[in-house]
C-alpha cells in the first residue's frame, strides 16, 4: 500500500464545531487522515461553537461521537486518544457576538502563530458566512496563509449567492476561498476524469456522433428527516441539482483541460454551465418534472409523507426533480442529458449512464434471438462503485447465432481492496494543501444559479403542484414520461 504524503501543518478552525456536519463528516475525515499518518504532530483543530465547553469537555464529547461515524474497523482507542489531543474548543455565538470584538478574543488567543496555515471551515448557515468573515478580519485573524471553506448552499438564488460571495470576497481573495461540493471529492467522481482523460478508448467516442444521450441519477431512500427546516426553503433543485448534479454534468461534458490544474479544469466546467440551454417559461413544464413524496413503504417500513413531516402544513417544495437538459456546443448538439434526483425513492444509488448509439447497420440475419442493443457505459458512483460497459456478445454453443448483452464490469471494491475514502477526507486534505481544483469558483456558482433561477421562477408561478409519488417508489410517473416520450428509458439498477 502506498503511504499518503504528509500534509503541511495547519490550524483548522471549524465554525459549527458541535454541529451535525462537523461531528458526522469533518472530524471523522480528519481522524482518518490522522490514522493514515498524514497530519503532522502539530496540526490543530479548533472548534468554535456556542456549546460552552472547554477543551477537555469537547475532547470527551468527540471521543464518544466518533464511534458512531467512523467506518468499521477504523476506530482504535489509542488512535482516538491521540487524535482528540489535537482538539480545542472556543465558545463564540457567531449569531449574537459577531459584531463584538471582545467575543473573538478567545479565538485569537487560540491562534497565536500567524505564520501557520489557517483553514476557517464555515460549517454553519450561509447567512453567517459574511458576518464570520468580517469578524475574522476585524480580529486580525486573516493572514496571507489563511483559507476559508464555504459549505453549500451558497445562497438560495443568484442575488443571495452574489451577496455572500461579495461579503466573503471583501475579506478573502478568490484563491483563498474554497467552495465545497462534496460530490467532487467522491473517488468515483474523480475517476470520471481519469476514465475520460487517461484512457484512449473513450474520448474519440465522446460526442454527439457516437453518444445518444446521458443520464445522471442521484436517488436517495432517506427522507428529509431533521433537516426539514432548511430543506423546505430549498427543495431538490437547489439542494442537489444546482450543485451536485450540474457538477457531474460538467465533468461528463467538459472539454479536456490542457492539464489537470485548478484554473484549467474550472474554466472548462464553466464553459459547460454557460452552454446549458436556458429553460424558461412554458419550456419548463415540458422539460422538467417536480415531485413530492407521500406516505409509503421503504424497505417494508411505513414512512410518513413529506407534508406529514411538516405536521400537515401545506408545502409545494419538491423532494424530486427530473430535467431534460441540453448543452449547446459543437460536441453535444442534439444529445439530451436527463437528470433526476429525489428523496424517499426505492433505492439509494448515484450513477452516470452514457448511452451510445447503435451500430449503423446490422450484419446479422434478422432472427428472433438476435438482439442488437446499443452499448452503454454505466459509472456507478455509489454504492458498489464501479464501471460497467455493456457489450453485445455471442451466447456460446450451437443452435444458431444468439446474441446477448453482457456487462464488462470493473468493481472498485474488488480491484482495490482498500477502503474508499470519504469525499471529505480528500477535500479537507486539498484545502490544507491549498489545491482548489475540486472546489467551485465563484463564476461557476453564479453560472449554475443563472441557469436554475428561471426554472425556480416558472415552478413558483405554475398552478401545477409537485407530482405526488409514494415513498419507496421510483418517483412520479411524469418523470418516466419525460424520457419515454423521446423513445428512451431510465436505466434501472438491475441493468448493469
Ligand atoms: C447534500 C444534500 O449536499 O447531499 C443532502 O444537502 C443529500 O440533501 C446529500 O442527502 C447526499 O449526499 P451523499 O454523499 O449521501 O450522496
Amino acid at each position: 500500500m502506498t503511504v499518503p504524503a504528509r500534509i503541511p501543518p495547519c490550524d483548522i478552525v471549524v465554525f459549527g464545531g458541535t454541529g451535525d456536519l462537523a461531528v458526522r463528516k469533518l472530524l471523522p475525515a480528519l481522524y482518518l487522515r490522522d490514522l493514515d499518518g498524514q497530519l503532522t504532530e502539530d496540526t490543530r483543530i479548533i472548534a468554535v461553537s456556542r456549546a460552552g465547553l472547554d477543551d477537555v469537555g469537547y475532547r470527551v464529547k468527540i471521543s464518544g461521537d466518533l464511534g458512531q461515524f467512523l467506518p468499521a474497523g477504523t476506530r482504535t482507542a489509542g488512535a482516538v486518544e491521540s487524535f482528540v489531543r489535537r482538539l480545542h474548543h472556543v465558545t463564540l455565538d457567531v449569531g449574537l457576538d459577531v459584531e463584538e470584538a471582545d467575543a473573538w478574543r478567545d479565538l485569537a488567543v487560540a491562534l497565536p502563530d500567524p505564520g501557520r496555515t489557517r483553514v476557517f471551515y464555515l460549517a454553519c448557515a450561509p447567512s453567517l458566512f459574511g458576518p464570520i468573515s468580517s469578524g475574522l478580519h476585524r480580529s486580525g485573524l486573516v493572514t496571507a496563509r489563511s483559507r476559508v471553506v464555504l459549505e453549500k448552499p451558497i445562497g438560495h438564488d443568484l442575488a443571495s449567492a452574489r451577496r455572500i460571495n461579495d461579503e466573503v470576497g471583501t475579506v478573502f481573495a478568490e484563491e483563498q476561498i474554497f467552495r465545497i461540493d462534496h460530490y467532487l471529492g467522491k473517488e468515483t467522481v474523480q475517476n470520471l476524469l481519469v476514465l475520460r482523460f487517461a484512457n484512449a478508448l473513450f474520448e474519440p467516442l465522446w460526442h454527439s456522433g457516437s453518444i445518444d444521450h446521458v443520464q445522471i441519477t442521484v436517488s436517495e431512500s432517506l427522507g428529509v428527516g431533521g433537516r426539514i427546516g432548511y430543506y423546505d426553503g430549498a427543495g431538490a433543485l437547489r439542494d442537489m441539482v444546482q450543485n451536485h448534479l450540474l457538477q457531474l454534468l460538467c465533468l461528463v461534458a467538459m472539454e479536456p483541460p490542457a492539464q489537470v490544474q485548478p484554473e484549467a479544469v474550472r474554466d472548462e466546467k464553466l464553459k459547460v454551465l454557460q452552454a446549458l440551454r436556458p429553460l424558461r417559461g412554458p419550456e419548463v413544464a415540458c422539460a422538467t418534472v417536480r415531485g413530492q413524496y407521500t406516505a409509503g413503504l421503504v424497505g417494508n417500513c411505513p414512512v410518513p409523507g413529506y407534508t406529514d413531516e411538516l405536521d400537515g402544513r401545506h408545502s409545494d417544495t419538491e423532494t424530486f426533480a427530473a430535467l431534460k437538459v441540453e448543452v449547446q456546443n459543437w460536441r453535444w448538439a442534439g444529445v439530451p442529458f436527463y437528470l433526476r434526483t429525489g428523496k424517499r425513492l426505492d433505492r439509494h444509488a448515484a450513477e452516470i449512464v452514457v448511452q451510445l448509439r447503435g451500430v449503423p447497420h446490422s450484419v446479422f440475419p434478422e432472427v428472433d434471438d438476435v438482439e442488437l442493443v446499443a452499448n452503454r457505459l454505466v459509472l456507478r458512483l455509489q454504492p458498489d462503485e464501479g464501471v460497467h460497459l455493456r457489450l453485445v456478445t455471442k451466447v456460446p454453443g450451437p443452435g444458431g447465432l444468439r446474441l446477448r448483452e453482457v456487462p464488462l464490469s470493473l468493481s472498485f471494491a474488488q480491484a482495490f481492496a482498500d477502503r474508499l475514502p470519504d469525499a471529505y477526507e480528500r477535500l479537507l486534505g486539498d484545502v490544507m494543501r491549498g489545491n482548489p481544483t475540486l472546489f467551485m469558483r465563484r463564476d461557476e456558482i453564479e453560472a449554475a444559479w443563472t441557469w436554475v433561477e428561471p426554472i425556480l421562477a416558472a415552478w413558483a408561478e405554475s398552478d401545477q403542484p409537485p407530482r405526488r409519488y409514494a415513498a419507496g417508489t421510483g418517483g412520479p410517473a411524469a418523470a418516466t414520461a419525460l424520457i419515454e416520450r423521446d423513445g428512451r428509458t431510465w436505466h434501472e439498477e438491475n441493468q448493469q
